[in-house]
């Protein structure tokens, strides 16, 4: 048998996983390749910008590793982060979790990836807003789950509508989802919606799986936390280092379970599991992070500052571009404009339009499909690129639109 030529087989959970935000960057490399300047609007990720890591927390990384951090650490994370990570909570929520009730995760991304390979198997469903942040439609079907969109409503500044969230619940749901500031719309739940899925979710039984990566990423209000709101309905919060302290690179993050009722114990066990088995997150860079919460810089707030004023600049850009629409974010740094294709009818869908748009201006955003059904007609822009680019990207894109 002649088996040199074969290509080794692949399984189809992973042939099915797609990242438009990684996917468009290939086309982008392309485009650069052929000399053209590429604005990179695609990547959340602000250190790629810049906003920079405070030299103390570069330094407190090094230290770490220094004073012989190196070495694999409790599998649920070092205790005296956790501890950090519960009173900077109770001061945050007015709510008690205790250090136990804290995972320390490589990354949000691990925390969702912990979370969803618990609760899913057999087409169960996950219900989690739409339009959606990628990693959750690919981690439900990775995990043999069906991703369930209820619909963020555009005209209604993107709030979750709570009939179609209820009309979506069945036998099979296992958790609500909920992202909020979301990425990609930007927009916050209103706390009256919040409380309505909170009670949703009480009545059936569900616990909800709350991402605040983006809590300290706003602009008009404050955060509004579903821990704090939360009675008797278990919260599992997924929350981390990579956007609010620049540590992209960190991997970072955690998650925490506000359980009042003790109903996900048998989750708790099943996580704890899951993560011996991959022995530890990162030992440096929880160390340094322990020293961080200690003494908190204020890259932050300056952070946020800067990126009003950019996140105001592209709105107003935008609203005023016809056949454009657009709702003002008020957190993350992503804005979500919607695409009139009944008057720009040269593109067929907003993958078509996004691919020409960076091909013709080099500027690079993401198609709003790759956020799932409620995200077509749409391009994911950031607003992390500062204020000259950010002018030349809208001049240039106006005369890509004429
Ligand atoms: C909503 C949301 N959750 C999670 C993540 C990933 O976070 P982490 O870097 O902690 O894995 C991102 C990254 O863009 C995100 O936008």
């Amino acid at each position: 048998m002649d088996n040199n030529n074969k290509s080794i087989m692949v399984s189809k959970r992973v042939k099915e996983i797609s990242y438009a935000i990684r996917e468009i960057a290939a086309v982008a490399n392309e485009v650069a390749k052929s000399g053209k300047k590429v604005y990179y609007l695609n990547i959340g990720d602000p250190v790629f910008y810049d906003f920079k890591m405070p030299k103390y927390m570069s330094q407190a990384l090094a230290d770490a590793s220094f004073e012989g951090k190196n070495y694999y650490v409790d599998s649920l994370g070092v205790l005296e982060l956790r501890e950090k990570l519960s009173e900077s909570i109770k001061k945050k929520y007015k709510i008690e979790i205790h250090p136990e009730e804290i995972l320390i995760t490589t990354g949000v991304t691990e925390a969702i990836f912990f979370i969803l390979a618990t609760i899913l198997e057999n087409r169960n469903e996950l219900l989690i807003p739409g339009p959606s942040y990628p990693l959750y439609i690919n981690y439900a079907k990775f995990f043999d789950g069906i991703p369930v969109e209820y619909e963020l409503d555009e005209s209604n500044n993107w709030e979750p509508k709570i009939d179609d969230l209820r009309s979506k619940i069945n036998d099979k749901t296992k958790a609500i989802l909920i992202c909020s500031p979301n990425n990609p719309t930007g927009s916050m739940y209103s706390e009256n919606k919040i409380k309505e899925i909170i009670n949703l979710a009480g009545e059936y039984n569900l616990p909800i799986i709350s991402d605040e990566i983006y809590e300290q990423i706003t602009y008009d209000k404050p955060f509004i936390s579903s821990t704090s709101l939360s009675k008797d309905v278990p919260i599992i919060g997924l929350n981390g280092f990579s956007k609010a302290h620049l540590a992209t690179g960190w991997r970072l993050g955690y998650l925490y379970y506000h359980d009042p009722e003790n109903k996900l114990d048998n989750l708790k066990t099943s996580i704890a599991k899951l993560a011996r088995a991959r022995l530890s997150s990162s030992s440096v860079a929880q160390y340094a992070a322990i020293k961080i919460m200690k003494n908190p810089g204020t890259h932050t707030k300056e952070m946020v500052n800067k990126l009003k004023e950019r996140r105001d600049y592209s709105y107003n850009r935008l609203k005023k571009i016809e056949g454009i629409t657009c709702v003002k974010p008020n957190g993350a740094f992503y804005i979500f404009p919607k695409i009139d294709f009944s008057e720009f009818t040269k593109w067929k869908d907003d993958k078509e339009f996004t691919i020409d748009l960076l091909k013709k201006t080099g500027i690079c955003g993401v198609y709003g499909s790759g956020f799932g059904n409620f995200g077509k007609e749409h391009i994911r822009l950031t607003f992390l690129p500062n204020k000259g680019i950010l002018e030349t990207v809208y001049n240039n894109f106006e005369e890509f639109l004429k």
